[in-house]
Parts: structure tokens; C-alpha cells; sequence
């Protein structure tokens, strides 16, 4: 069926099933790119008393990952336990709101089963998830042993393989409360509970999420979420536009990879954007082209979260023209971390290409100037790189897709290159091999953020 063919109601309904712009990811047929990590999870999964542990910067895919993974392990009587950390939990709370979730009724006629979820504890009474005897649950729940007990009881009563996601557990503020965990993890083992923990965070390390010294860190297999590679990022939206017929130009198709800088998200919002933007079209549509995308592009930046625009608004709103310049260079290339020459390179090409109405500043202006991005009222946008001086990169990584979508749509193509001499090219995989040609020059495959640093040519800014 051509796009022409279907009715809104059906249009939206079907576009909603393929992307997932707003929600994470449950299912591993939309989840991309992450094979490795979900057979790494799957695989210590089988391990008696380990868990998973999966980090990473805001936005790349945590939540998606961990829906997915549970829904593989959990067996099929009950859907996975989800509770989500905030800055208001403590230990007992999570654990009473796992509690609580674990003994709801299935919320689905198909995993319906003729057990009821009921559960008896220190003569506090639960069915349906719903505490009946209006005792006070945290009040029994006083050490990280009772909070054993209790999960015991309900990993059996749940089903037959349960698991609990524990989401954004780095909201939970009180690092002491955080540290319960721990010894709650090392205490499940001890006692041979069968319940399974996936928790997701905000972070760089697990020192950084428990504290240092944990001695959780056997019982935990720890995965780092990069950015979506390449591929990955292409395959979303060919899915997409294969599920309705559509082809899409490859250049197409690379500009929305390199735009999104790996972030999903940018990727779901500006698909989304385009396939509106193609059904509202007067004309016949059969290819998402250059028209098409800058269409969905800008639609895409007009509707992305305004927390996340924020910073971008204090950096270059009611400032002299050439911020918006100077924030587009820092987010040219795939390197999250920069230093000052290197954008400053960025920055005279992207002045070029503007023409005449700009001004180029000389590097040591431009240095002034960049510095400010790092203060509050500047939206605080860039962070000197820790331990390595002279280095900058994003407060909020998440952000430079968004500086990327601005320039964009602004006429400016940052790259998804860098500037290094030794540049591989790398042969294009797109599903069937058909599909397209090699990948662009300088389009790096991905990498572990670690192995950036020894990567880099570039000298560092004496900053
Ligand atoms: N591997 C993937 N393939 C396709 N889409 C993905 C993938 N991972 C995540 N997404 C999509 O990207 C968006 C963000 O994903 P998700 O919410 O899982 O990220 P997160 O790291 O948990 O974010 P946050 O730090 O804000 O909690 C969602 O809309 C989700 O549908
Ligand atoms: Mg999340």
C-alpha cells in the first residue's frame, strides 16, 4: 500500500508500532544495535546470583535496553517488575514499590494466569498489588534482611523466572541508601533468591554509582551503553520507511545518522517529523529526499523537550550572532571531547559557508568567547574535560545532537568526521547490500569512549 492509501487513524496507529520516540524500547525486534550487550546480559543472567548493571550517558539507550533484556529473561506467567528511582527514594520506598508492582494483577489478558497475586507478609496482606491491612510496610522493612525476606516470598509467588528493572537508579540522591543495594545483591545470593536485578544509571562507573570499594562488584556484571553506531542508526529509519513503502535516498539516510549523534532519540523524532510530513504531502510521495528531511528536521527541533533546548536558548538567545556559530563548532565531528584548535578549525569552515554577513573571530577571541559556554548563564553547555587539560567537551552530551540538528537546519552540515590524516574507509553493510553505497569518507564505526582518547592527533589547548 502506497502512503496515499491510508487514513490517518491508520497511518499514526502503525507509525506509533514502529517508532518509539517518547517511550523506551521493549521488544528486541525494534531494539538496534545492541546484539552484543543483550547476549552479554542474557548470558550472566544465567549466573546464580549475579546481576546487571547497565550505565551510560543520558539518552542512549538504557531504559530500551533493560525492557528488553528483562522481557527476553522473564518467564512468560508475568510480565518483569519496573520501579523507577527518584529523588525522594530510599531503600524501603523502592523496595515497597517493587513490592507493590510485583504483585499487581498482569495487566494483559494474554499473560493471565489462574493464580492469584496475593501475599501474606508479617501479617501485612496483599492481593493485587494493592496492600490491604493498611499496616505500615516501611516500618517492617528496617535492614536490607528484611527487605531479603520479603523479596524472597514475592520472587516466589511472582513466577517461575522473575526480574526487576530498577530504572534511573542514580536519582536515588543519599549515597547510603544507593549502598543497600549492594549489600541487598550480595544478601539475595547468600540466600539463593532466585530474583534477578537489572538496574540502569546515569554515569560513567559503577564507583561513581555506588561508591567506591563496593564489594557488589562480583555480583554485578556492569554494561556500558555507548551511543547507537552506524548502522544502527541507519536501520531505524529504513525500517521505517520500508514499513510504509517509501524509499529513502541513502545520503538521506547518513544526514539523520550524523545529525542524531547516536542518540536515539533524535533519530525516532526526526523519522517521525519526515513520515508526517510525507502523509501531509499534496503531492504523491513514494522517497523520503533532501526536502522531505528538512521539513521533518525542523518540525523534529521545534518538538524536542524543552529541558534539553534550554541550555542551547541560554547559549545563543539574546547573544551577538556569532555564538550560534561558535556552539556549532564544538559539536563537529564524533569526538565528544575536543580541544580548542581542533573547534576552531570547525569554526572557520562553518563561518566560510555562512558568507558574508559573519565575522571570523581570530582564535584567541574565539577562545574567550567558547570559555563562556561553560558558565551557568551561557547555559553551561561545555565542561573542561576532567584530568585532561585543555580538552572540552558537552556537560550534556545528549545536547550536541541537538547543536547538530541546529546547524542542520541552519544550513550548516557538521561532520561525522574528523580532520585526522590516517582516515580509514570503511565498506558499507546496509541490510541486503543492496542498499546503498559505502559509507562516507571519515565516518568512523563505532567506539568505546574509552578508546577515543589514544585515537586523537590533535595537540591539547594549553587552557
Ligand atoms: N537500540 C535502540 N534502537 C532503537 N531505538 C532505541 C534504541 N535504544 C533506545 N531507543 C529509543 O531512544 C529513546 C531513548 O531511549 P531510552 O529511554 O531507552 O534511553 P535512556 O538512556 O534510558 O534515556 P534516559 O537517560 O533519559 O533515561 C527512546 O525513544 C527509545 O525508543
Ligand atoms: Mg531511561
Amino acid at each position: 500500500m502506497t502512503i496515499e492509501g491510508y487514513t490517518k487513524d491508520e497511518f499514526g496507529t502503525k507509525l506509533g508500532k514502529i517508532l518509539s520516540t517518547s517511550r523506551p524500547i521493549q521488544s528486541i525486534e525494534h531494539l538496534k544495535g545492541r546484539s552484543k550487550e543483550l547476549d552479554t546480559i542474557e548470558k550472566s543472567l544465567y549466573a546464580p546470583g549475579r546481576h546487571v548493571f547497565i550505565y551510560g550517558d543520558r539518552g542512549v539507550g538504557k531504559s530500551s535496553l533493560a525492557a528488553t533484556a528483562a522481557y527476553q529473561y522473564q518467564s512468560a506467567e508475568r510480565e518483569p517488575v519496573f520501579v523507577s528511582g527518584s529523588v525522594d527514594d530510599t531503600f524501603q520506598t523502592v523496595i515497597v514499590n517493587i513490592a507493590n508492582q510485583a504483585l499487581r494483577r498482569p495487566r494483559t489478558e494474554a499473560i493471565r494466569t489462574n493464580t492469584t497475586m496475593s501475599l501474606e507478609w508479617r501479617g501485612i496482606k496483599w492481593s493485587d498489588g494493592i496492600e490491604r491491612s493498611n499496616l505500615d510496610i516501611s516500618s517492617q522493612i528496617r535492614t536490607v534482611g528484611d527487605a531479603v525476606e520479603l523479596l524472597k516470598q514475592i520472587a516466589e509467588a511472582h513466577s517461575e523466572k522473575p526480574i526487576v528493572v530498577l530504572d534511573e537508579f542514580d536519582t536515588i540522591v543519599d549515597v547510603n541508601e544507593r549502598n543497600k543495594f549492594a549489600s541487598l545483591l550480595k544478601q539475595l545470593g547468600d540466600q539463593s533468591v532466585k530474583l534477578k536485578f537489572i538496574f540502569t544509571g546515569v554515569g560513567h562507573s559503577l564507583d561513581e554509582l555506588l561508591g567506591a570499594h563496593q564489594s557488589a562488584y562480583r555480583q554485578l556484571e556492569t554494561v556500558e551503553l555507548p551511543r547507537l553506531g552506524w548502522e544502527a542508526r541507519r536501520e531505524i529509519v529504513l525500517e521505517a520507511s520500508d514499513a510504509f513503502n517509501l524509499s529513502l535516498d541513502n545520503n538521506v539516510n547518513w544526514r539523520i545518522a550524523m545529525v542524531s549523534d547516536g542518540y536515539p532519540y533524535y533519530i525516532h523524532s526526526i523519522t517521525e517529523k519526515i513520515l508526517w510530513e510525507a502523509f501531509s504531502s499534496a503531492q504523491e510521495v513514494n522517497e523520503i529526499g533532501w526536502d522531505l528531511f528538512f521539513q521533518g528536521l525542523q518540525d523534529a527541533i521545534l518538538s524536542i523537550n524543552a529541558e534539553l533546548k534550554k541550555p542551547y536558548g541560554q547559549a545563543v538567545l539574546n547573544r551577538s550572532s556569532e555564538f550560534e556559530e561558535i556552539v556549532w563548532s564544538t559539536a563537529d565531528h564524533d569526538d565528544l571531547s575536543r580541544v580548542l584548535s581542533d573547534m576552531y578549525q570547525s569554526y572557520t569552515k562553518i563561518v566560510a559557508k555562512r558568507g558574508q554577513n559573519s565575522i571570523l573571530l581570530d582564535q584567541s577571541r574565539y577562545g574567550a568567547q567558547l570559555r563562556k559556554l561553560k558558565e551557568e548563564n551561557y547555559g553551561a553547555i561545555l565542561q573542561q574535560e576532567l584530568g585532561r587539560p585543555g580538552w572540552y567537551g558537552y556537560r550534556e552530551k545528549m545536547l550536541r545532537g541537538y547543536v547538530r540538528m541546529q546547524a542542520e537546519a541552519n544550513g550548516i552540515q557538521l561532520t561525522g568526521e574528523r580532520p585526522a590524516p590516517k582516515q580509514k574507509m570503511y565498506v558499507g553493510n546496509a541490510r541486503n547490500g543492496y542498499r546503498g553505497p559505502d559509507t562516507p569518507k571519515g565516518v568512523r564505526e563505532h567506539q568505546r569512549i574509552s578508546d577515543w582518547e589514544e585515537t586523537t592527533s590533535n595537540l591539547p589547548d594549553p587552557d
